[in-house]
């Protein structure tokens, strides 16, 4: 029997909306994106106009509307608390982009209102779900590289840069850590479990030049707030260390770094901003070989024409895995609201460890199931859709 698809509203209708609105109206079969809301109203009407959704509603039509079970929270990260407050009193499950809130208090008061209404919140980064991050925690799982020892992660960009372009960026949230590190950290958690305790040392953005080149011409000089350069060192429960360095004040090539070291072999996994990752295994007496992936979600556009926006690949994989745990009846596995905190609590207790010279122990506590392999997300070389919506269902 054909499931109940989840009638769901997309908040925030910006940059990042277009992959997202894409993806959820025709990648998964238990969505039925209804609505889209902005609260400049003009930007609803334009992207319900080119993605055909049937409507444009402000943020108190989606909250009064009793058909809508499930909101997508894409607005920035400042906003993000009102909007996700706001839509679990109204009685909606959520799920919201990076990062969950600029308080950590904050995120632990919405996961406590969301179980208080028996409410699902799920956060993002949905690349986690990817092909990349599920093979290698695949690879890890069934024993490939004996027992995790360590692991070791790093990127970097020139954030301030980024910042004449992403003019949020320039507010708190914005610093490379928070902004592109949780990707980083997202995935380690879904590799390595749950984080007890951080050490760290960190330095601030520099202040920033406007570069009139980025029209922004006679602006003052400003400064991301924030630590935008952190290196630290993480003790895992399972009894692993690693080490992670955020370097948001050098050059704009990024050289991401994500290696994890078992008495068995090594993994060199790709970067975890992308869905699609290559898995690199290292064994004993072997060369280095690309693994195929075990699972779909790929990150490559199979839904028609290439777009501008294509290498945002498969966002919305988070949503339609929270759609189907409100179907199946089953729990939130994998992004849930535990998963939000404990991302955020590492990186705040990165900012504390640096700040206080001790060791932050780290509160919170997440599990996240893998998703089923051998499930790929087209077929007759991406032609037609796969069945990795499947994967998404238990
Ligand atoms: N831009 C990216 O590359 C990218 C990638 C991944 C994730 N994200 C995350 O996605 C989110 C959105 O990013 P973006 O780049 O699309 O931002 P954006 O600034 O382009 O768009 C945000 C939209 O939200 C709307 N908005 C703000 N407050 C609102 C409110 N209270 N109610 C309704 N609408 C509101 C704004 O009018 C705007 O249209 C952020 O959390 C960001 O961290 C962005």
């Amino acid at each position: 029997m054909p499931v109940q698809k989840v009638k769901t509203a997309v908040v925030g209708c910006g940059m990042i909306s277009q992959i997202y609105i894409r993806n959820l109206s025709r990648m998964f079969s238990v969505i039925d994106l209804a609505a889209v809301c902005d609260m400049r109203r003009e930007a609803a009407e334009a992207r319900a106009k080119e993605f055909g959704i049937p409507k444009a509603m402000t943020i108190d039509e989606v909250a009064a509307d009793p058909e809508i079970e499930l909101v997508v929270n894409l607005t920035p990260p400042f906003a993000h608390y009102g909007v996700i407050r706001q839509m679990l009193e109204a009685g909606k499950n959520v799920y919201t982009e990076k990062m969950f809130t600029t308080d950590l208090e904050k995120s632990r008061e919405l996961c406590a209102l969301a179980e208080e209404k028996g409410l699902l919140l799920g956060v993002a980064p949905d690349t986690v779900l990817g092909a990349g991050i599920q093979t290698a925690r695949h690879l890890i799982d069934i024993g490939l590289i004996g027992d995790v020892t360590s692991v070791q992660v790093s990127i970097n960009r020139n954030q301030t840069l980024n910042s004449e372009f992403f003019r949020f960026l320039r507010n708190e949230g914005g610093t490379l850590p928070y902004d592109v590190g949780v990707y980083y950290i997202g995935a380690l958690l879904a590799l390595m479990g749950s984080v007890t305790e951080i050490a760290a040392f960190a330095n601030p953005a520099p202040v920033h030049e406007p570069q009139v080149a980025f029209l922004n011409e006679g602006a003052d000089p400003w400064r991301i707030p924030g630590n935008n350069l952190v290196a630290a060192s993480l003790r895992f429960e399972n009894g692993a260390v690693g080490t992670v360095l955020f370097d948001g004040n050098t050059i704009a090539q990024s050289q991401h770094v994500f290696t994890v070291y078992g008495t068995k072999g090594i993994l060199k996994v790709g970067d975890p901003n992308e869905f699609g990752g290559p898995v690199t295994l290292l064994l004993p007496e072997n060369d280095p070989v690309t693994v195929p992936f075990t699972h779909g979600f790929d990150g490559k556009n199979w839904l028609g024409a290439p777009t501008s926006f294509d290498h945002y690949g498969h966002r919305g994989i988070g949503v339609a895995e929270l759609a189907w745990a409100l179907r199946k009846g089953r729990p939130h596995a994998r992004l849930s609201g535990a998963f939000g905190l404990h991302c955020q609590e590492i990186l705040q207790g990165m900012d504390a460890a640096a700040e206080t010279g001790k060791t932050y122990a780290v509160q919170s506590r997440f599990e996240m199931k893998g998703l089923t392999p051998g499930f790929y997300s087209s077929m007759f070389d991406r032609r037609a859709r796969g069945d990795a919506e499947a994967s998404l269902m238990d």
